[in-house]
């Protein structure tokens, strides 16, 4: 007779899904009883990676692995962070994590933890991912602890997905980055980067609801030598945000980074702001209310406009990470990535 018990028992060599813990500077955190990957947030058991990790484990051949939340409040103490790090940095089974929502405030309080940092974490300031490397998996206590900030990678993969080969030497649009946060910084990076040579948007706009951080990309922008015109603008109130959507060239991209929609109700945007036709509008988020691609969608078939949600980046952010932690190759397009979407797919219930 087949019991709930067996039901819920995983095979022995199946990935686990491990109760989230909430981190303190006292919690005593569990060593690993096997290679485990830690995913640092606020609200971890909420997201789809929980669904998600165990089938793609299985399908990538991890073997008997597990994911396990830690979650930190929004601008923790330091301690907490340190704490954190430093559980994983010398804990043998404790292969790495993904972080979110703490990827400045984390490597602010822990630099010195880090052996190594790649070069996007040295311009941003922030780790995405931590990973060991550099010794054999029996002296993993004693490897390197690697910072990555794999969001400039991750948004442009997410970009390429949609976007048409030589889009902006074919059309002349712009780009408008609603929000002036770490993802508009690494969707900024990733369009910027000189690889594209002269597929360039014409101008670019990045809008912010407070004025500090539009210092802060300004200044980050400044040291990556822009070679396009850009413009940072102050926007209070959603209608100062239509005001810059009206500037912008047919065939423009307009991405909301602002989290509206997703970590608070409603869009950056008014229900009346009109997109260039031939635009299109991406959310970095893919659940919530999602209200400013509620907005796009009103739009898309009178200005023929191409809709996209942050799904795909949900995925390339989940696999670079993965890639660090379990020293495994995955691919980033084609067959063998959407067989990964696929999968992801197939646990999603929005
Ligand atoms: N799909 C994925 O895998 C993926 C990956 C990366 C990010 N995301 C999502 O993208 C969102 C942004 O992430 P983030 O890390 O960049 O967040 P963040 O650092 O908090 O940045 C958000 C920025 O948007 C600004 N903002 C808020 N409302 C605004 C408005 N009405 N007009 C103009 N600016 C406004 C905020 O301004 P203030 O300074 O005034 O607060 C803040 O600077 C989050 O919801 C995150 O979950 C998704």
């Amino acid at each position: 007779m087949t019991t709930a018990t067996h039901l819920d028992t995983p095979a022995a060599d199946a990935a686990i899904v491990l109760p989230a813990v909430q981190a303190t500077a006292d919690t005593v955190f569990e060593p690993a009883t096997r290679p485990t990957m830690y995913f640092i947030g606020v609200t971890t058991g909420k997201s789809s990676i929980m669904q998600v990790f165990p089938k793609w484990a299985k399908h990538l051949g991890l073997g008997a692995v597990a994911i396990r939340g830690l979650d930190c409040k929004w601008h923790d103490d330091p301690a907490v962070y340190r704490h954190v790090v430093k559980f994983i940095k010398d804990d043998p089974q404790s292969l790495g994590a993904l972080v979110t929502t703490h990827k400045i405030d984390l490597l602010t309080a822990c630099r010195d933890l880090f052996d190594e940092l790649d070069p996007f974490a040295e311009l941003l300031g922030e780790v995405s991912g931590i990973a060991k490397r550099g010794l054999p998996a029996a002296s993993r206590a004693h490897s390197l602890l690697c910072g990555y900030a794999k969001d400039p990678i991750t948004s442009g993969l997410s970009l390429e997905a949609f976007l048409p080969a030589d889009h902006w030497k074919k059309t002349g649009g712009d780009t408008l980055i609603l929000g002036a946060g770490g993802s508009s910084i690494a969707l900024s990076c990733a369009m910027l980067d000189p690889k594209h040579g002269d597929n360039l948007p014409r101008r670019l706009f990045v809008t912010n609801r407070s004025p500090g951080r539009l210092h802060e990309i300004e200044a980050i922008h400044k040291k990556l030598h822009v070679s396009i015109p850009v413009e940072y603008i102050h926007t209070p109130r959603p209608e100062d945000n239509d005001r810059v959507l009206a500037r912008l060239a047919p065939h423009s991209l307009v991405a909301n980074a602002t989290g509206l929609g997703k970590d608070a109700p409603g869009s950056p945007l008014t229900d009346a702001a009109e997109f260039p036709e031939h635009g299109l509008a991406w959310d970095f988020n893919y659940r919530g209310d999602l209200h400013f691609l509620v907005q796009a969608r009103r739009q898309a078939a009178a200005r023929h406009l191409h809709v996209e949600d942050g799904w795909v980046y949900f995925l390339h952010g989940w696999t670079r990470v993965m890639e660090e932690v379990f020293h495994i190759e995955i691919p980033a397009r084609g067959p063998g990535f959407d067989a990964l979407g696929q999968i992801a797919a197939s646990t999603r219930t929005a």
